[in-house]
């Protein structure tokens, strides 16, 4: 299956949209269910056409998040405004504005596929709604089950309907809480490319996942949501190279001498084998950088060892997001990480 898109006309929610103005504005935001305070005094800005992942490990608060932009929580302090529009308030527009997938299935089990699309449709009075329906469906790959009943569908077929019925109404910002959670390698790789196709189109895009390498490969900007509070927020390149380290292995033709051990002690080195080193060194903007390789491999030449092999690499996002969260959950065990940059205030 193979994802084109155009946009058919421009709904009603898009004409609210400037370019000049945050999308998604959020002030102090706190969210509280009893003594538990899900989200705690949480600040953002999304600019239009972006694509903001916000991670975080389970019960973080990042549905809450959602909720309360979308509009299925209405009790909370703060300010949220979509396109400029207080979401309390102004809800009228700002759900014309939004679309959300949300996390769990929320769509009529009794009713076809292609209905549940044509009622969505007529929620946000869509024109043409059999047209816009049909259209996603033949996006979706889902043409085939268009009378099918909706719970005959797989789980991957259940989530690529979710995602149809969010897009019905062709929303400025869309919210994907966990888009890829049970879908096959195959259609994750194809709704990453429309994720970025919607954002071709102009869409703002806002999700959440477990799956690091979704946000390493999509995000422009990165939330880290932990109990409640926006921990941090970076452009990706920028977080990758702020918190993660590179390491350069090198295998030598013999064992390495014990001099040579003494000369590389300075640097982070380690050795995985006796005729193998692996230094570790900072992001690639490191000013450092390059003379850490260019003095590990000068003491390995003036040993006078060959290199039988270089293998080098980064740290994942995977890696960088649990130590910041584990840092964030045991401050003692390292600085606390202060946001720089990015929107927050
Ligand atoms: N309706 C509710 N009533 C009471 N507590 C709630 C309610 N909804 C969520 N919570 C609590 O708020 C906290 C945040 O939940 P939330 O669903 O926002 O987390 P999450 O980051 O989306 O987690 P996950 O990754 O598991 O989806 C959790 O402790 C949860 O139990
Ligand atoms: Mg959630």
């Amino acid at each position: 299956m193979t994802l084109g898109f155009t946009l058919v006309g421009i709904e009603v929610g898009w004409a609210f949209v400037r370019k000049t103005e945050p999308l998604l504005s959020i002030e102090r935001l706190t969210k509280r269910y009893g003594d538990l305070v899900a989200v705690r005094d949480l600040s953002l800005e999304i600019a239009p056409g972006e694509i903001f992942a916000m991670l975080g490990p389970n019960g973080a608060g990042k549905t809450t998040l959602i909720g309360c932009v979308t509009g299925l929580i209405q009790h909370f302090d703060g300010t949220v405004r979509v396109a400029g529009y207080d979401v309390r308030r102004d809800y009228q527009v700002t759900r014309q504005v939004v679309g959300v997938v949300p996390q769990e299935l929320n769509f009529d089990a009794f009713c076809s596929t292609r209905q549940i699309l044509i009622y969505q449709g007529g929620y946000f009075g869509r024109r043409r709604a059999c047209e816009r329906a049909d259209e996603l469906l033949r996006i979706f790959g889902l043409s085939e089950k268009a009378s099918a009943n909706s719970r005959w569908l797989s789980g991957g077929m259940k989530r690529r309907l979710m995602i149809c019925k969010a897009l019905m109404h062709q929303p400025a910002l869309l919210f994907l809480d966990e888009p890829t959670a049970g879908v096959d390698v195959e259609l994750r790789d194809e709704l990453w490319a429309y994720v970025r196709r919607l954002r071709e189109e102009g869409v703002t895009v806002f999700l959440t996942t477990h799956y690091l390498e979704e946000a390493e490969q999509l995000a422009d900007r990165i939330g880290i949501l932990n109990q409640g509070r926006l921990i941090l927020v970076d452009r990706r390149d920028r977080l990758l190279n702020r918190f993660g380290t590179r390491w350069l292995t090198v295998t030598c033709d013999r064992k390495l001498p014990k001099p040579l051990k003494d000369r590389l002690a300075p640097f982070q080195v380690t050795f995985p084998g006796p005729d193998c080193l692996r230094v570790r060194y900072r992001g690639a903007r490191d000013p450092e950088r390059v003379p850490v390789v260019e003095q590990v491999l000068a003491a390995v030449r003036d040993a006078g060892m060959q290199v039988r092999s270089l293998e080098g690499g980064r740290s994942s996002l995977e890696e960088i997001f649990r130590n910041i969260v584990k840092r964030d959950n045991h401050p003692d065990a390292g600085a606390v990480v202060e946001p720089e940059g990015g929107y927050v205030r």
